[in-house]
């Protein structure tokens, strides 16, 4: 054969491979309204970076006529790139090769992007589209999951690992996901269940569709599987991109820091009117933070779930940090079993990328009730507080008004190994409210007195006097410093700086066993 032959044949091949389930299944994709596999590693990718790996593969298994249900490169494409300039290692189930199912090839192509980018320090994006363990090569297929799973558990603090799902993700299928840090789903197309409906159905007797059991929305708002619910595809591939662009490559890496033009020393005068005096009226926290980071560019994660706390991604002087917020405009800002996974996971996401932790706080406390007591409110509160404790990551809070009992001490505070607490004149630290310690501290008091009422009141307004401000704390040195809320960006920003160089070790150990 000529080398032209040759050239001729390798082409071939290579348009049967870029072809995956042929035209027919891929204009049934697209009836459902998804893309293809490789349509959305173009969605990922800078243009004309991907490079493709393994696009010869076929599976071996030979059961049910699947000699003749063969398709090169299999039910995955795989490979690298760059996005935003910088290297990421990918895979996109496709969907119209049997279904996405996983075989054992797949896995095997999944598997190998997965050590090229951790030997690398390069993120990983898994695309998931797939009808789960491929039926017809029994327990290969389950094997093949497996060895995702351990992938994806011996890399994971080693580099960024993101899931997007944009199809079906069933059984077992969706604890690779559920493994990495960040999961996006797509509303309508991406759906994640441990079963489907039928079976659901015949166990528990609820009749639920797939999207009201599985959709993006109920994983965004409640189990909190997904991180992001975005309302098409390529929105959903805008977000990988930027929130890439936040993180590190990998562990050894500290996240970049690029020019955002926005002032340093910008003053907001603002700033002073978002914290109503009145200590129990809500206000929007998502305000505060938004006009002390650059350019009021904040990305929240997990922005649907657990609301009344706020976790996401920003720059402060052009450096990537990771912020953390309790939100008085719902449930008060209260910490509860949601609030506290929530930000136990994001704590420990920030930590092992590097990423400084920058936290405000005005929290009335941990949730009371049988609700969260018998759900376990002090397994997953001590999440919290041990996910700051071992973060050796610099960590800066700033107290906008209540740091009562637990809750102040679980939010960063420097008993927990904060570096910088500031507190705004506003703040007030306490063991618990003013009406609740009376209750307490007075009770005899108050039942003695002639006018149990105004008594009461009085000693209320008392305690309000000695610990309703941030003096007290200062006076101990549990406060660096009371600052003015205008000023807020610049000290939080020199803070960061002057702690750049920050080292610290943990005492030496296998791991440390967090409370899960
Ligand atoms: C082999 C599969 C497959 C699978 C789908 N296909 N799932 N082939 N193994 N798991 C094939 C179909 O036969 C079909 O082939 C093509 O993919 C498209 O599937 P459709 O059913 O036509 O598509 P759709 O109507 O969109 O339905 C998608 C679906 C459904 C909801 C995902 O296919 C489905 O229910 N599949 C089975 C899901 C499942 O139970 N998987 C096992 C889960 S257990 P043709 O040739 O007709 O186009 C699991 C264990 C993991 O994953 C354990 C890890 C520890």
């Amino acid at each position: 054969m000529e080398i032209e032959e040759k050239l001729a044949e390798l082409n071939k091949l290579r348009e049967e491979a870029k072809a995956g389930g042929g035209p027919k299944r891929i204009e049934a994709q697209h009836a459902k309204g998804k893309l293809t596999a490789r349509e959305r590693i173009a969605l990922l990718f800078d243009p004309g970076t991907f490079q493709e790996i393994d696009p010869f593969v076929i599976h071996r298994c030979t059961d049910f006529g699947m000699a003749e249900t063969r398709f090169l490169g299999d039910s995955v494409v795989t490979g690298y790139g760059k996005v935003n300039n910088r290297l990421t290692f990918a895979f996109s189930q496709d969907f119209t090769v049997l279904g996405g199912s996983l075989s054992e090839v797949a896995s095997q192509k999944i598997c190998q992007v997965m050590d090229l980018s951790a030997m690398n320090g390069a993120p990983f994006v898994g695309i998931l589209d797939s009808g789960g363990a491929r039926i017809q090569e029994g327990a290969d297929s389950l094997t093949a999951y497996g060895n995702i799973f351990t992938h994806n558990t011996l890399y994971s603090g080693t580099v960024p690992q993101i899931s997007v799902i944009v199809g079906p993700t069933a059984g077992g299928a969706v604890y690779s996901p559920a493994i990495t840090d960040f999961v996006f789903m797509v509303k309508g197309i991406g759906q994640s269940y441990i079963t489907g409906s039928e079976v659901v159905k015949s166990v528990t007797g609820e009749e639920v569709t797939l999207e009201e059991l599985g959709g993006a929305l109920v994983n965004a708002t409640k189990s909190g599987n997904a991180h992001f619910a975005l309302d098409s595809e390529e929105e959903c591939f805008r977000l990988v991109r930027k929130l890439l662009g936040f993180l590190p490559q990998s562990y050894k890496e500290t996240p970049s820091v690029i020019n955002t033009g926005d002032d340093p020393n910008r003053i907001s005068e603002e700033l002073l009117h978002i914290v109503p005096l009145e200590h129990t009226k809500p206000y929007n926290m998502r305000q505060i933070i938004t006009k002390v980071v650059d350019n009021g560019d904040f990305l929240e994660v997990h922005g649907r779930f657990a609301r009344n706390f706020v976790v996401g991604f920003a720059r402060l002087g052009g450096r990537s940090i990771g912020i953390l917020a309790n939100q008085p405009m719902h449930l008060a800002g209260v910490l509860d079993i949601d609030a506290s996974d929530k930000a136990a996971r994001f704590v420990r996401t920030c930590d092992c990328f590097n990423i400084p932790l920058v936290t405000f706080v005005d929290v009335p406390g941990y949730m009371p009730g049988t609700d969260q007591e018998f759900r376990g409110i002090i397994r997953h509160g001590a999440k919290l507080l041990f996910a700051y404790s071992e973060a050796t990551v610099p960590k800066v809070s700033i107290i906008t008004r209540k740091a009562y009992g637990g809750a102040y001490v679980a939010m960063s505070s420097k008993s927990l190994r904060g570096d910088i607490c500031y507190a705004w004149p506003t703040a007030e630290i306490a063991v618990m409210g003013p009406e609740g310690a009376v209750n307490i501290v007075f009770r005899n008091e108050i039942s003695k007195s002639e006018n149990p009422a105004e008594t009461r009141q009085r000693l209320i307004q008392g305690y309000r006097d000695k610990f309703a401000n941030p003096y007290v704390a200062a006076a101990r040195g549990y406060i660096d410093d009371v600052i003015d809320p205008r000023t807020t960006r610049s000290k939080v920003i020199r803070a960061l700086e002057m702690l750049q160089g920050k080292e610290v070790k943990n005492p030496p150990k296998k791991h440390g066993n967090i409370p899960l």
